[in-house]
């Protein structure tokens, strides 16, 4: 018998439901490789970084922890974040650190609406609708150039700078991923958003490149939109969706919006790619720590497995993934959901229901 593949991953729990939901997370994961007949397993490594190392340590990982994660075939995180830590120090020292370092550029959040699910839409209840945000995930807003100064002339006098970041190359690489992307959908069409009416630099230079992409790639519809009309759209005619690129923090608020009118937070999955694979990507849910919810098992781990699903796409087992998604819809139509959907089964109760699923679903 061949060996198994055996993928070794990182694990970062970090913070509040993300502890909760990547434990569910691993559980479903490592019951889907045991049932794989021997074709692959995961070997696991916990990091214990997040808000509870900060305060044991004045830091958010490790010294080494970028050397550490470096060989790994994929990172599997949580969430970051706690109130005892001001959250620009907890997020810049953790998540953003990786996923700088590790230059993963591309960040896709599926938005997926499932059976059993209430969407807030109600032109969910008669119209398919399936879309996907690819934010750019290194520079832009979230590109940390600027500064405080001038607290010396007293009280209110300080200033803060916030630069954001446009490259030609980092704008360039994304659109024609997302592109590629669309390429490989049912409806191949791709729409770009920026607010480049206000903003005249950075997003003006984004709605060129894109110009520019679009024309290699006559077989793909295409539009630009403002990212105040897109929001709109999202609501009103998200049936047009297929593909919806944008920059850091545009994509960061889309992209709840999108998971929002699919139900919850809590069913959003992601991945932060690094597509030349230099470094390992890392798949985490969208929401955050919730510490509003944390530590009582209330936590929906649909996003947490979902970004797993994610991960097992990107090991190249695509077959795999499509299992655990069709196990995440026999879950949520069986009605067995977490409060944030309205109903009351716990992080548990889902957990075990999706090992369930898979247990009684065909090996593809
Ligand atoms: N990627 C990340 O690590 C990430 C993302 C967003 C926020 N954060 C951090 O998380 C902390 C809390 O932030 P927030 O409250 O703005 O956002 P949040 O995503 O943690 O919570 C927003 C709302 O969604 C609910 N929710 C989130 N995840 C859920 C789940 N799995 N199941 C059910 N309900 C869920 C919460 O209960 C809350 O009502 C902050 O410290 C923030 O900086 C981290």
């Amino acid at each position: 018998m061949t060996p198994p593949r055996t993928f070794r991953i990182a694990a970062i729990p970090a913070d509040g439901v993300g502890r909760e939901v990547v434990a569910a997370g691993r559980a479903v994961l490592d019951a889907l490789a045991g049932d794989s007949g021997g074709a692959f397993a995961f070997d696991w490594e916990e990091f214990p970084w997040g808000c509870e190392y900060y305060a044991r340590t004045g830091t958010m990982m490790a010294d080494d922890g970028l050397e550490r994660l470096k060989d790994f075939d994929a990172i599997y995180f949580g969430a970051v974040g706690w109130p005892t830590v001001p959250d620009h120090i907890s997020l810049w020292g953790l998540r953003l650190r990786i996923c700088q370092s590790f230059d993963q550029w591309a960040n896709v959040r599926p938005v997926h609406f499932l059976p059993g699910v209430v969407s807030p839409l109600r032109k969910a209840d008669t119209t398919e609708l399936d879309w996907v945000v690819v934010r750019e995930n290194s520079e832009g807003e979230y590109a940390g150039l600027g500064g405080r100064n001038l607290s010396g002339r007293g009280p209110g006098g300080e200033v803060a700078v916030q630069s954001s970041l446009f490259t030609e190359v980092g704008c360039e690489r994304v659109i024609r991923f997302a592109f590629d992307l669309a390429r490989t959908r049912d409806r191949r069409k791709v729409s770009s958003v920026t607010k480049s009416n206000a903003q005249q630099y950075g997003m003006v230079l984004w709605d060129e490149v894109f110009r520019r992409v679009a024309a290699d790639h006559p077989d793909v519809e295409t539009e630009s939109v403002l990212v105040d009309a897109m929001s709109a759209k999202f609501v009103l005619r998200p049936e047009e969706l297929s593909v919806v690129v944008a920059s850091n923090l545009n994509a960061d608020i889309l992209s709840d919006l999108g998971s929002a009118l699919a139900g919850s937070l809590g069913l959003a999955a992601s991945a932060n790619l690094n597509p030349e694979r230099r470094f390992p990507s890392m798949f985490e849910p969208v929401h955050g720590s919730a510490p509003d919810i944390a530590g009582r098992g209330l936590a929906n781990p649909i996003g947490a497995v979902g970004s797993g699903a994610l991960m097992l796409e990107h090991l190249g087992l695509p077959d795999q993934a499509a299992r655990l998604h069709r196990a995440i819809e026999a879950t949520t139509a069986a009605g067995i959901l977490t409060g944030d959907l309205g109903g009351t089964a716990s992080t548990d109760d889902v957990t075990k229901a999706l090992i369930d699923a898979l247990a009684r679903s065909t090996p593809s």
